[in-house]
């Protein structure tokens, strides 16, 4: 079977969706002219587990301009836009397979179906298709060249992967690329995880508490737009670095257990689980809203919720409201997955240029290189990230200044002091 699409009719909304973010994909765009030319995959098999939305349609569609035979599965159960897997399956001939909502036993069937190709490359975001493949299709690792990480926690599975010598080939980590992390997890989650708490709710932030878990790169980004939209945000870490750049920057730092009970909206970024749990639960306010947005939907304690609750019902789309044995309603978004996904649409496409950028061109490298490299995490060259943040900034018509022949030597230069 070439594809598992929730309905192929969904396909024309799902071109003019992938049509829309193409306008703000020029670096994308000018890779896939250059890989048109050039078909630097051609006779490559490649497979992605990535989120499949009109981005990653753009993204697919670059690979097989440059000759690839590519298949693509989703990366999160609740992440897929059902018309962009229709449009890539009905005009691309992509072997998609996702369907928005499916559950995790065919979360993992569509991966494996994904890995059928028998793929020379692997593209992944959160890693599930590295361990399927180091896991229960071993036998498909002999033709694997290469494969990129897009996000934090799969990077640092693949590390943890590495460390253990288990992992059997090397991986580019896109995700800490400069042109990736600092605008598609800031910039990208900031905006989209408010998206999708917004859609889901429609709530005012302007005058709420919203306590914000994890101050990494996504967790400022989060942080700042909600004080930018009005609200009081609180942040709660584990790193003293970060609590203390939190504070610096203006959020209130405290425990979760502090914020429990002041915080309306709780919104979680860290990348471990278990991050709000039963005691949390029981000191928050009436009608308390709790969202994710990290990878994986373990930064809440759903099942610690549920334990503690003596009624459960969905109040809108995205929404459940539990009411717990206390009498408090705690209103759970998107299952506890990544909101900014289930709920709203991801990172906008202009963020995306750049990240996807980044995949392209690194798949470009393992396909010239992997061979070559050892089995180990790698970080995206130097020079492609430089590539792309100079193509970015030419594509949005800015222009910056170059160094002098007097600057260039004064930095080379020790002697030059007070
Ligand atoms: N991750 C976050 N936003 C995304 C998007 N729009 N497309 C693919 N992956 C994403």
């Amino acid at each position: 079977m070439n594809h598992d699409v929730k309905d192929l009719s969904l396909a024309p909304r799902g071109r003019l969706k992938m049509e829309w973010a193409a306008r703000s994909m020029p670096v994308l765009e000018s890779i896939k002219n250059r890989f048109a030319r050039e078909k630097p995959f051609k006779g490559i098999r490649i497979a992605a587990c990535l989120h499949v939305t009109s981005e990653t349609g753009n993204l697919m569609k670059v690979l097989q301009a440059g000759g690839a035979l590519v298949s693509l599965t989703a990366s999160n159960p609740l992440s897929t836009q059902d018309e962009v897997a229709a449009a890539l399956a009905r005009y691309e001939r992509l072997r998609v397979f996702s369907i928005k909502g499916e559950d995790n036993a065919t979360y993992y069937r569509h991966i494996n179906q994904a890995l059928d190709i028998r793929p020379h490359i692997t593209m992944d975001d959160g890693a599930d298709l590295v361990s399927t493949l180091h896991s229960r299709r071993r036998r498909l690792l002999e033709e694997v060249i290469g494969g990129t990480e897009e996000t934090t926690t799969g990077v640092i599975r693949l590390r943890s992967m590495a460390g253990k010598n288990v992992l059997r080939y090397p991986i580019i980590a896109v995700n800490d690329a400069k042109t990736k992390h600092f605008f598609d997890n800031r910039y990208g989650t900031g905006q989209s995880t408010l998206d999708g708490v917004l859609r889901a709710t429609n709530i005012l932030l302007a005058g709420m508490n919203v306590a914000v878990a994890g101050y990494g790169w996504c967790g400022r980004g989060i942080a700042f737009r909600a004080k930018g939209a009005g609200s009081r945000v609180i942040v709660c870490e584990i790193d003293p670095l970060k609590a203390i750049e939190a504070v610096m920057d203006g959020f209130e730092v405290m425990t979760m257990k502090d914020a429990a009970p002041k915080a309306d909206v709780f919104i979680t970024v860290t990348g471990n689980k278990n991050v709000i749990r039963r005691e949390h639960f029981l000191r928050m306010k009436d009608g308390a809203i709790v969202a994710n947005a990290g990878h994986f939907n373990v930064e809440i304690d759903i099942p610690g919720l549920k334990a503690s609750s003596r009624k459960r019902r969905e109040v809108r789309p995205f929404v459940e409201e539990y009411t717990l044995r206390n009498g408090r309603r705690i209103h759970l978004l998107g299952e506890g997955r990544l909101i900014n996904l289930a709920a709203a649409e991801g990172h906008p496409a202009m963020v995306m240029d750049m990240s996807f950028a980044n995949q392209a061109l690194s798949v470009a490298h393992l396909v010239r290189f992997g061979k070559t490299l050892e089995k180990k995490v790698y970080p995206v060259p130097e020079k492609i990230d430089e590539q792309i943040a100079a193509l970015k900034l030419k594509t949005m018509g800015l222009a910056i200044d170059v160094l002098t022949a007097e600057q260039k030597r004064y930095l080379a230069e020790w002697q030059e002091g007070t």
